[in-house]
């Protein structure tokens, strides 16, 4: 093969995703250069471990541990990032890019906060960037976005973009287990990391929306703009009560165009059994996307994982390549032209399920619903589900209220006044309507 037939890169980490990356441009190497009329040879590879490229046959000589000595390599035109973390790994890109060295990252975590200057970097250096694996893993959806969906105005994106989350939420679901035995048994089958705040807690899916968002959109958001609740205050009686009325329970990343401003939240949420996302399972991943020619779609698969996430990143790196043969770089610059306003946390308007236990006495209900009332928060439906002892001593009941669509202030509102009333034990859920459905 001849020099110019050949396409060197650099490898920055040969860790699980770095090591599926091998495999696959190893495994599929046949195709993959006939499909480009070029052969991608892994040229230097940045490891501290350099066992770990190694059993999958790299050369020694091969691995490094200074990112110098693939920044500073003029056969390098392409550098693939999966070493994961912010620093130093953010500052390796920037200076990938500023140097022309192309790159393919899978790092939610730098492309969500660092992407506009990432963007600059990649102009500076009229180097290409492509991002393909920081979102859903396997799923193709940034293409999606980018490329096939680009004539419409996207109304909305809904994603369960986080395995571990969907995971634990549905055996809570199957099994009527509470959040944290069934958390345990997920960490002990390597479902959940050994620190699992960032994806309980929903920090990772707001990154992944936050990427989303900003290209459906055209308007930079990071995670900082995005409303974060967690799963951990889920518990078996708010799955159940969710079912009794058609719903299933979901952690959702949701981004939407309001027009003159737009919304973009991550938090559990009741979703219809009718919806779409509602019967995604387990790890699995998938976008809802609705736009206003193509109308409803979604995208299904692994959103982590060796192999699938190692097929977005060398899918990646096939169309920079493609684009470096037919002298297109930089078809896709940065797309975040607009300056659009996100709607603040308060301003924002859906359902909610909210979960109480009051004194059982007469009055209770008409009390309750006045202070709804005074607050604009219309109801669709009051139950009394149960009564309860608490604390060996009064009868109590459980109450279960599902309003009409209101702002998230005026609820707020209502329930701290619910909170301070002497019949009212405990405001114990409030959780979010979505998906249209009952109520
Ligand atoms: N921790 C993520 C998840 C996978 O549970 O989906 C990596 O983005």
């Amino acid at each position: 093969m001849l020099m110019d037939d050949v396409v060197s890169i650099g490898l920055l980490g040969a860790g699980t995703v770095g090591s599926g990356v091998i495999k696959l441009l190893q495994e599929n190497a046949p195709q993959i250069t006939q499909r480009l009329g070029k052969k991608v040879v892994i040229k230097k590879v940045l490891e501290r471990h350099p066992e770990k490229p190694c059993l999958l046959g790299i050369s020694p000589d091969m691995v490094t541990d200074r990112f110098e000595d693939i920044l500073d390599d003029p056969d390098i035109q392409l550098v693939v990032e999966v070493l994961g973390g912010i620093e130093p790994t953010r500052q390796y890109l920037l200076e990938a890019l500023r140097r022309g060295k192309h790159v393919v990252t899978a790092n939610k975590d730098v492309v969500a906060a660092y992407g506009k200057e990432l963007f600059e970097a990649a102009e500076a250096g009229k180097a290409e960037f492509y991002f393909e694996a920081s979102v859903g893993g396997g799923i193709p959806v940034i293409r999606i976005l980018k490329e096939s969906l680009a004539a419409n105005k996207i109304q909305e994106v809904i994603g369960i973009v986080n395995g571990t989350t969907n995971y634990i939420l549905t055996r809570m679901s199957e099994e009527g287990a509470d959040f944290a035995t069934v958390l345990r048994a997920a960490q002990s089958a390597g479902y959940a990391e050994a620190d699992p705040t960032s994806d309980i807690e929903g920090l990772d899916a707001a990154r992944k929306i936050s990427i989303l968002a900003s290209i459906a959109f055209n308007t930079r958001v990071t995670p900082d703009n995005v409303f974060i609740e967690g799963i951990s205050r889920i518990t078996p009686e708010d799955i159940n009560y969710a079912r009794e009325f058609g719903y299933v329970v979901k952690l959702l990343a949701i981004a939407r165009d309001l027009n003159d401003e737009i919304e973009v939240r991550v938090h559990p949420a009741f979703l219809p059994h009718s919806h779409p996302l509602a019967s995604v399972r387990g790890v699995f991943n998938a976008i809802y996307i609705k736009g206003n020619a193509v109308g409803e779609t979604m995208f299904y698969g692994q959103g982590a994982g060796q192999m699938p996430t190692a097929s977005a990143v060398v899918g990646d790196v096939m169309e920079v390549i493609r684009n470096m043969k037919s002298d297109s770089a930089r078809r896709f610059a940065c797309t975040c032209f607009l300056d659009k306003k996100i709607r603040p946390k308060g301003e924002i308007r859906t359902k909610y399920y909210v979960r109480l236990i009051v004194k059982d006495k007469p009055g209770v209900m008409a009390s309750i619903a006045g202070v709804f009332g005074n607050h604009q928060v219309s109801l669709a439906s009051v139950i009394q589900k149960r009564t309860l002892e608490i604390d060996g001593q009064m009868m109590m009941a459980e109450i279960v209220v599902i309003t009409h669509e209101v702002k998230e202030q005026d609820i707020q509102d209502a329930l701290a006044v619910i909170r301070g009333l002497s019949i009212v034990h405990s405001v114990e859920n409030i959780i979010r309507v979505e998906g249209g459905g009952k109520g």
